[in-house]
């Protein structure tokens, strides 16, 4: 019995993973939304545009780009959008949240409220910022505190590599993808939560780097 669970086991485990590259050298942009791509100097704005997931160890996700799930909170006995997150979304065929740069912030197009049936609404321009827990950093909207977002290039072998890379200001470009069930916030699909791994990522109880079923990879702006 237990070879059997073994070998049904390693048949369902993706026979190649990606490699997520190690000597990738990320260098800091400078601040502000001129580092993005389709920047416009008369607004000050750069996008909109899309994040995507490549380098992913999670073959599944690979280039894959960006949704986001949010938290429920009741406030004066109505249900309202508490924060939310930039997410994966587990096939890449469904509408994705536009992101852009404006007033040197990133920010996603998104609903930033409920209607007392729970229906989202109120969509708007929401500013991102990486949550400040070195150990569960996502890039959340209607986050009070949090550290802003940097952009990179990748360089590997003295080559540039294509496109714009987020991370944050410990330098950190590498993102952990783990999936999630369906729930309340997330339109009733699966997806994968997204958080930068940094030099503390690590759970803090267990000293784990990465939680169980997490991969790693890069997110990268696409036009
Ligand atoms: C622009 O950013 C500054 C500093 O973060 C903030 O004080 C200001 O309210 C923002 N302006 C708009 C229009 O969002
Ligand atoms: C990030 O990288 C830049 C350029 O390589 C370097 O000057 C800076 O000190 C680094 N920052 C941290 C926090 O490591
Ligand atoms: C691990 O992630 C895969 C998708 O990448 C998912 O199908 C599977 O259910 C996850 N396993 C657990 C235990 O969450």
């Amino acid at each position: 019995m237990k070879s059997f669970a073994v070998t049904a086991l390693l048949a369902s485990l993706p026979t190649a993973f990606t490699a997520l590259p190690d000597d990738i050298t990320a260098v800091p942009l400078p601040d502000g939304c001129a580092s993005y791509p389709a920047y416009d100097a008369e607004t000050g704005t750069a996008g909109p545009w899309l994040i995507q997931a490549v380098n992913t160890e999670n073959p599944a996700i690979e280039g894959f780009s960006d949704t986001n799930v949010y938290s429920i909170a009741i406030a004066d006995r109505k249900p309202t959008i508490r924060w939310g997150y930039i997410t994966i979304p587990t096939r890449n065929d469904i509408a994705k949240t536009r992101l852009q740069c404006s007033n040197n912030t990133l920010q996603a197009w998104t609903d930033s409220d409920l209607t007392p049936a729970g229906a989202p609404t109120n969509v708007q321009w929401l500013d991102l910022l990486l949550s400040p827990y070195p150990y569960d950093q996502p890039l959340m909207y209607k986050l009070g505190e949090g550290l802003p977002v940097k952009t990179f290039e990748h360089w590997r072998d003295g080559q540039k590599q294509e496109g714009v890379y987020l991370g944050g200001y410990d330098n950190a470009t590498t993102w952990g993808f783990t999936y999630y069930p369906a729930d309340q916030g997330s339109s009733g699909l699966d997806y994968y939560y997204m958080r930068l791994l940094g030099p503390d990522s690590a759970d803090p109880s267990t000293g784990e780097k990465l939680g169980k079923n997490e991969t790693r990879g890069f997110l990268r702006v696409v036009v």
